[in-house]
């Protein structure tokens, strides 16, 4: 396969790129545009971007399309998301979840995705949904490199045999440790989730994804405890902490201690702009917190953050279409990073960073001698993308199209000037 006429992130020339047994051959500068030929081999980008593939770091794929099942979350609130979830989980069957997690990946494989985080609820004795999508993972390895958490969404040491729920979800294929401390009975039990994690990871030698201070309690201070636990088990790199939104309401000198700590201890953070600014905030009259992590000032401290989208019409967010460039693009506003350098670098949150998270980064990226995992979106670099919401026009992976887009065409305007 080649690919003539590629614009790369960073670069202002354009770029002709080979494609061999499914790995980059090379990657070279054109001097002037070139003409397509008529090889069915042959892509021609058209100065469109060529990127590495959307990353989608935190969703939720066992509680996808159950929005309304049974009940409506009417208050919009986290807790009544869990409530109506906790409703509609003793319904759960192999078939049902299948047949929506096969729709929504292919949703998100459609818009640029080939790598998917979801975190799966094992606060349930007969584990179906884990191990339903564990089962799941070698057939959507084609398109997609799926890793799976085990979380405990009704905690770990305030349900029933939480732990030993945890330790089996690592026997059907846990790829990753889960934990939600904020939603424990007690914050001693919050603290004692968190330390079993970050060890139980460690002795399987797994990642940790924890739902951290997902919360407008500024007294929520989880995420210390989950940043010392890392950095004292020499894990940090390998840890992350999800949503982290009680962050937005800490007092500065208080934040400003802690990104000592957050540095230190090399943690990732996931960010869901959309569904924080919907979930939270809600305990408020006005003004009303966004209830957003601290994504810009993270980023200028020099830690990996990425955005996500975590639900997809579910208990918790009515919404989601798999387009990562809308939450993107949502996370940009609500976060105050409309600047020039963060929009020109914006691709970063939903790729490389997500890649980084997911410790992927090694086989990730359009470098010569890595899998040809690639999309072309229409723009032809950050900021074009952003400010048209492109279209992912092409998804190719390890050499084969997954997805072919044309581009939607204006049939009739009124042409002003
Ligand atoms: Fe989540």
């Amino acid at each position: 396969m080649n690919i003539i006429n590629a614009r790369l992130r960073g670069q202002t020339s354009l770029y002709s790129i080979r494609v061999e047994q499914g790995v980059f051959t090379a990657i070279e500068p054109q001097t002037a545009t070139l003409s397509p030929s008529a090889s069915p081999s042959e892509i021609d980008a058209q100065g469109n971007l060529v990127c590495a593939p959307f990353v989608e770091p935190h969703i939720h794929l066992d509680a996808v399309l159950t929005a309304g099942q049974p009940k409506w979350n009417q208050s919009g609130t986290l807790f009544e998301g869990i409530e109506r979830w906790s409703e509609r989980k003793p319904q759960l069957t192999p078939e049902d979840i299948e047949q929506r997690v096969l729709k929504t990946v292919q949703l998100l494989v459609e818009n640029g995705v080939q790598y998917i985080r979801t975190h799966v609820d094992v606060t349930d004795p007969s584990l179906t949904a884990l191990k339903t999508i564990a089962g799941l993972k070698e057939k959507l390895s084609k398109v997609i490199e799926l890793q799976i958490v085990a979380f405990p969404q009704e905690g770990i040491c305030s349900f029933p045999n939480g732990k030993q729920l945890m330790e089996q979800a690592i026997e059907h294929g846990a790829d990753v440790i889960g934990g939600i401390p904020h939603f424990e009975f007690t914050r001693e039990y919050g603290v004692e989730s968190m330390h079993w994690v970050v060890a139980l990871a460690k002795q399987h030698g797994l990642l940790v994804d924890v739902h951290c201070d997902e919360i407008d309690d500024e007294a929520s201070r989880f995420l210390e405890v989950l940043a010392t636990a890392a950095l004292e088990q020499d894990m940090g790199e390998r840890v992350t902490a999800s949503h982290t939104t009680a962050m937005h309401s800490y007092n500065n000198a208080y934040c400003s201690k802690l990104f000592r700590l957050l540095k230190k201890s090399k943690i990732n953070f996931v960010s869901c702009p959309t569904e924080s600014i919907h979930l939270q905030g809600r305990f408020d009259t006005y003004p009303k917190r966004r209830g957003v992590t601290r994504v810009k000032e993270l980023r200028e401290a020099g830690m990996n953050v990425c955005f996500a989208q975590d639900s997809i019409q579910d208990p918790w967010y009515t919404l989601g279409n798999g387009k990562l460039l809308r939450v993107l693009d949502a996370g940009l506003h609500i976060c105050h990073m409309m600047g020039y350098r963060d929009l020109s670098t914006a691709l970063d949150l939903i790729t490389i960073n997500g890649a980084k998270t997911l410790q992927v980064e090694q086989q990730y990226g359009i470098e010569e001698g890595k899998p040809a995992n690639f999309i072309i979106l229409q723009g032809c670099d950050d900021l074009a993308v952003i400010q048209q919401q492109g279209e992912v026009l092409y998804s190719v992976r390890q050499g084969e199209i997954l997805v072919q887009r044309q581009p939607a065409s204006l049939l009739r305007t009124t042409h002003l000037s």
